[in-house]
């Protein structure tokens, strides 16, 4: 099969289009992931020309030799959906899942972005804990990024406040949103510490730079980056609104609106202001 015409290529770029769409990929912002299934691996494999063993940076022998389709460093989402062979790749991991290299893809040149630590650390926490996790995403939202200067930056106040902004925000996402004080990104010091937070929540907030998603498919990552972005652009709105907050959701309205939706929200984020 020709690599473009497999379905999981054809719903990675829709997903670049997509983010592209809503304004939170400004030139070479943000990337994108996706832990290639078995059967996906060996319906493309005819299509694959290896290229060198290079680091990852990091370590993720949870990982070892399975293979991700990833957007490249410096690539514009924009050109995802015009020139993917130029902007995506295929790689595969070494056996200690410490090596990568390109099967497919960055046809002109160049490596995967460069947050594939961050990328891969919380792809390997996400599936030690349900392997049905595959998608991981960076985007630059602008109504997080914009709270991430007024809000203090923990987790317990952007979980609560983002959930009352939208009643649908706790049954989306029940665990809570992570925050990630500002770091250098690029590196295996701000993987570690998204991939940690990774461990409890789906959403980590990266202070002053943007949020990772993390999910089993394209529409459910995508779907819960744009829930929690809908919902800070009108906290956006409401704090710009000057008068402050009249009337909001009650503890013990989250509490009934876990009963409803047979969830359960953490009494930690459900405090008393
Ligand atoms: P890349 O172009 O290397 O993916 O970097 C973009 C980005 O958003 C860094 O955080
Ligand atoms: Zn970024």
């Amino acid at each position: 099969m020709n690599f473009l015409d497999a379905a999981f290529v054809q719903d990675f770029i829709r997903m670049a289009d997509d983010g592209w769409q809503q304004g939170w990929h400004e030139r070479n912002g943000g990337n994108l992931s996706y832990r290639v299934k078995a059967e996906e691996v060996e319906a493309v494999r005819e299509n694959f020309a290896p290229g060198e063993w290079r680091p990852i940076g990091t370590s993720v022998p949870a990982l070892a030799e399975e293979y991700f389709l990833v957007t490249g460093s410096g690539k514009y989402f924009r050109n995802v959906s015009i020139k993917p062979e130029d902007s995506i790749c295929m790689i595969e991991l070494d056996e200690k899942g410490e090596n990568y290299r390109i099967v497919w893809g960055l046809v002109n040149g160049g490596r995967p972005t460069s947050e594939l630590p961050s990328h891969l650390m919380n792809l390997e926490v996400k599936k030690l804990q349900d392997p049905k996790y595959r998608v991981v995403y960076h985007a630059h939202t602008p109504n997080i990024i914009a709270l991430t200067f007024v809000l203090p930056l923990e987790d317990k106040v952007f979980t609560r406040e983002i959930w009352e902004m939208a009643t649908e925000c706790p049954v989306v996402f029940p665990q809570g949103i992570g925050v990630v004080p500002w770091m250098v990104p690029g590196g295996r010091e701000i993987a570690v510490a998204t991939s940690e937070l990774m461990k409890k929540y789906d959403l980590a907030i990266w202070a002053h730079h943007g949020m990772f998603a993390a999910g089993e498919d394209f529409d459910l990552t995508f779907g819960l980056m744009h829930t929690a972005e809908k919902s800070a652009e009108i906290l956006v709105k409401v704090l710009s609104m000057g008068a402050g907050k009249r009337q909001t959701i009650q503890p013990d309205e989250f509490r009934q609106l876990a009963k409803a939706f047979k969830g359960d929200l953490p009494e930690e984020f459900l405090y008393e202001k």
